[in-house]
């Protein structure tokens, strides 16, 4: 059977397969502290909102902590920054761990492989990944799972290119990190992270806007088309704006990393995937930038997957699977564009 999780900078998604389907269960990567009573229990009970009480404390989990948050007058505090445990938060290790109980659950039998996405050390930042890895591993070690870690971009090559026989570029742009995999036949020839996603826009877009950046990623994740016409001042423009950038930093630094290898003579597909890759018009943008930067690889295409968020998950199943000894499966996950 075997499980799959992705743990995101705001998501929290496991996958696993129940008659013959994937099923995925997500939550978001948040939590809001409140202190324990009885009237701020009765509410979260009549609201149906699952919570852990520990010491005389309430943590109210996931989505609903945003959603309780303004009613309490708190702000939602979120345990991950830029890909990996943010250092700032002292509660984090113990609430990611309440959030994969949740999400995961036990072990179904001994040994049960659960495969854990972590994320390739940035090439921008003086971060590097490993005390988040070997944390997150030995959390599901301690839930009794038998564990294995894939770095999320070759996630994203399980998941969307099993008919290239797992060669390609696999590349996840997320929350916190953009996540880039150059794999062929299932193994990484390059690996790295950039530490620009989805939040590095909304973070900018309110510093040139003025406007929040609750605001921002409220409207980029509202049905926000990429556009070549920019309306001045509008938020939407400033998000086409910065969405360029960011295309523009990804494929340069895929280029750069590019330079130090020497990769196998065979073409390359593309595989998008990642909440950011979610807004329209994103794949017909990266492509046009990627085709002209003229890269040390032959690209053949590229593909978005047909559900961005899931795609690292399904990866990490399909990793978990395969580590148990059942045959990966091929089939089709995604979405063909050229
Ligand atoms: N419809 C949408 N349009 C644009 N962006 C979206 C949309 N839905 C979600 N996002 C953005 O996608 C990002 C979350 O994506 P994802 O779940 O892949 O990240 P993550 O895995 O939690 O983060 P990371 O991999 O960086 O740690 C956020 O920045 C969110 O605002
Ligand atoms: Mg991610």
């Amino acid at each position: 059977m075997a499980k799959g999780i992705d743990i995101g900078t705001m998501n929290i998604i496991c996958s696993e397969k129940e008659d013959g389907d994937i099923v995925f269960t997500q939550e978001r990567n948040a939590f809001l502290e409140l202190e324990s009573s009885d009237l701020t229990k009765t509410m979260l009970d009549s609201a149906q909102v699952l919570y852990v009480e520990r010491d005389n404390v309430v943590y109210v989990l996931g989505e609903d902590a945003f959603k309780f948050a303004t009613i309490f007058g708190k702000t939602a505090r979120r345990p991950m920054k830029s890909g990996i445990i943010s250092p700032s938060e002292k509660d984090a290790i113990p609430t990611i761990k309440l959030i994969l109980e949740r999400v995961v659950g036990e072990p179904r039998y001994r040994n049960e492989v659960l495969c854990i996405s972590s994320p390739a050390d940035p090439i921008d930042t003086n971060m590097n990944a490993l005390y988040h890895k070997k944390m997150m591993e030995a959390l599901a070690r301690k839930m009794a799972y038998k564990t294995h870690v894939i770095d999320e971009g070759l996630g994203v090559v399980y998941s969307e290119l099993s008919e290239y026989n797992f060669t390609g570029l696999g590349i996840s742009i997320g929350a916190g990190l953009t996540n880039v995999t150059l794999a062929y036949l299932a193994t990484p020839v390059m690996s790295f992270s950039i530490g620009r996603g989805g939040d590095w826009i909304d973070e900018q877009v309110s510093i040139t806007t003025g406007l929040s950046k609750e605001y921002v990623c409220a409207e980029k994740e509202r049905g926000f088309k990429i556009g070549l016409e920019v309306e001045y001042g509008s938020a939407d423009g400033a998000l086409s704006i910065y969405y360029d950038a960011l295309m523009t930093y990804i494929i340069k630094n895929i280029n750069r990393k590019l330079a130090e290898i020497t990769p196998p003579k065979v073409e390359f597909p593309v595989a998008l995937a990642g909440g950011s890759s979610l807004p329209a018009g994103f794949s017909e943008m990266f492509e046009q930038k990627l085709r002209e930067a003229k890269l040390q690889i032959d690209i053949s295409n590229i593909k978005r997957a047909k559900e961005p968020m899931y795609s690292v998950a399904k990866g990490c199943l399909i990793a978990a699977r395969a580590q148990e000894g059942e045959e990966i499966w091929h089939e089709e996950g995604t979405e063909e564009i050229v």
